[in-house]
């Protein structure tokens, strides 16, 4: 069959010299280009060289760091001037976007670097960090099972600035208590885009060792990713929180979607609309073992609440008779294991409609191991509201009513 005459012969050879001059040439761009990427040797300048890069130069400078390279910072990298990027050469997606790794020592008190790059400009003049871009870079917090460091996130961004964006960013393992922190600045933060980045894990889920996975407090945010962990939104109002899947994978979440939070916007959250996020619990698929008695395995977990609403599905009485105001939370999936898919107490002139359950959703788990036996908890469902603390809402007619939460 392999009749190959010398014409053939002689076409492949030449295909051949071409294909491999091509790979020559493509090799000796990559090189080229690989030289005007950020060096990372030698690594004990490497912090100050990074910052100084950032504040020497102005508005637009791109820091473009080099592909496959982990940079060890002991400071968080600072934003310096509008529009300014931060990014990995060629914009990957992969595993081959640069890693920027926490690498502060940690004191013996516990204290220590918790942030790899901050774009708030907070000792700047507002709108110093206006439009800058933090893009297609991974950041390991280096947390590593330790216990939690006091300061802020990985990420720290927003501040009192508009327009940013944080795109294709993989931020995990934070020291401090969030994968990434959109801040709110003298509430005056605006107009972030915080999408296809992938969070998580965000800490653990020992008892006051969790993390969040993104907390977003800049009004009008757009929040569009996936992650193992779950998205805090602090009032934020004007914020679209849109297309997330969230996800455990062997930690317990306590909440999918908070919306609890009366501080720092006086739990205001007009025109946030939360809507068409996945929000998979715990599955449980693993074949039953003869000597288990009630199904324990290493991967018990769940979400205790998918989406919570109001200050009340959280922290008690700690925030009176305050209520979260004016947001809507619509067209929401939710499969997998949950005590509660959407928990609503303490709100007002809220709309909740037409979240529905997926497939192999279930309802499980009314007490947690520290519950004390005068803690009420409302028996697991999917929908679960406390109408004597929601007013002037609108919400879908399934939701079962519940008392005293
Ligand atoms: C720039 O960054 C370097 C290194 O962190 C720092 O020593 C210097 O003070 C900074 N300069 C300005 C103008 O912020
Ligand atoms: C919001 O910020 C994005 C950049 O992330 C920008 O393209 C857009 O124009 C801004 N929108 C407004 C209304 O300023
Ligand atoms: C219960 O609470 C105590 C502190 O009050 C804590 O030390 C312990 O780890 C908690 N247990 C669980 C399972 O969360
Ligand atoms: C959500 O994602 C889908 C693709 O999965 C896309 O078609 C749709 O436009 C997205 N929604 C918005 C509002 O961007
Ligand atoms: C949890 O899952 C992660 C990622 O899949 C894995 O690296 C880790 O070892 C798991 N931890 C436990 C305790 O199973
Ligand atoms: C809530 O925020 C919106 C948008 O920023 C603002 O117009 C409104 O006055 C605020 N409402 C309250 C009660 O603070
Ligand atoms: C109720 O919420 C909607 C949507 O956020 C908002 O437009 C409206 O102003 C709010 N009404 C009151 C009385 O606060
Ligand atoms: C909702 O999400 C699904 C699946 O991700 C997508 O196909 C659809 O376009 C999205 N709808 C909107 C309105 O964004
Ligand atoms: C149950 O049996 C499996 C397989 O024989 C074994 O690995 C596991 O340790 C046993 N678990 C308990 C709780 O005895
Ligand atoms: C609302 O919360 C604030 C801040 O925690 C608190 O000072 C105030 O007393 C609360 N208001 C009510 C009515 O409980
Ligand atoms: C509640 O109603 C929605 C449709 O409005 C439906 O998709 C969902 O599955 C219902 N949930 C329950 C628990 O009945
Ligand atoms: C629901 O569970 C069944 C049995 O484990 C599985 O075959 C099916 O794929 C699951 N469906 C979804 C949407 O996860």
């Amino acid at each position: 069959m392999f009749n190959l005459d010398t014409r053939t012969i002689f076409f492949r050879f030449v295909f051949f010299l071409i294909t491999m001059s091509a790979l020559r040439s493509v090799d000796s761009r990559h090189n080229s280009r690989q030289s005007s990427c950020f060096a990372v040797d030698p690594t004990n300048t490497l912090t100050d060289r990074l910052n100084i890069a950032l504040n020497s130069s102005t508005n637009g400078y791109v820091l473009s760091l080099c592909p496959n390279t982990e940079y060890p910072v002991e400071a968080p990298i600072m934003f310096a001037f509008p529009d300014q990027e931060i990014s990995t050469e060629g914009y990957p997606t992969d595993d081959s976007r640069a890693t920027i790794l926490i690498n502060g020592a940690l004191a013996n008190d516990g204290s220590g670097q918790t942030t790899a790059v901050d774009g708030t400009c907070v000792a700047s003049a507002p709108g110093s960090c206006d439009g800058v871009k933090l893009r297609n870079v991974q950041i390991n917090g280096a947390r590593n099972g330790g216990s939690p460091v006091t300061g802020g996130g990985n990420v720290e961004m927003g501040g009192s600035n508009a327009n940013q964006l944080v795109e294709y960013v993989r931020s995990y393992n934070p020291r401090g208590w969030t994968c990434m922190h959109i801040d709110e600045g003298a509430l005056s933060c605006n107009n972030i885009t915080v999408q296809n980045n992938d969070v998580g894990p965000c800490g653990t889920d020992n008892f006051q060792e969790w993390a969040d996975g993104l907390s977003i407090s800049c009004q009008n945010a757009i929040v569009e990713n996936p992650t193992d962990g779950g998205i805090v939104l602090f009032g934020a109002p004007g914020t679209q929180v849109y297309n997330n899947t969230i996800w455990v994978v062997n930690q317990t979440l306590l909440g999918g979607i908070n919306m609890v939070d009366y501080e720092p916007w006086s739990g205001n959250y007009t025109n946030t609309v939360v809507y068409n996020n996945t929000i998979l619990g715990g599955f449980s698929n693993e074949v039953e073992l003869a000597n288990e008695t009630d199904g324990t395995n290493s991967n018990d977990v769940i979400i205790k609440l998918g989406i919570a609403i109001g200050p009340r599905t959280w922290f008690g009485d700690e925030y009176g008779n305050n209520v979260s105001l004016s947001g809507t939370v619509h067209d929401n999936m939710f499969s997998g294991a949950f005590s509660y898919a959407i928990g609503m107490s303490s709100a007002k002139n809220f709309t909740v409609e037409n979240n529905i359950l997926l497939e192999n959703a279930t309802f499980i788990g009314l007490r947690g191991p520290n519950c004390s036996s005068d803690d009420t908890t409302p028996n697991p469902a999917a929908f679960v509201i406390d109408q004597s603390t929601v007013s002037a809402s609108t919400t879908q007619s399934n939701f079962t009513s519940i008392q005293g939460w």
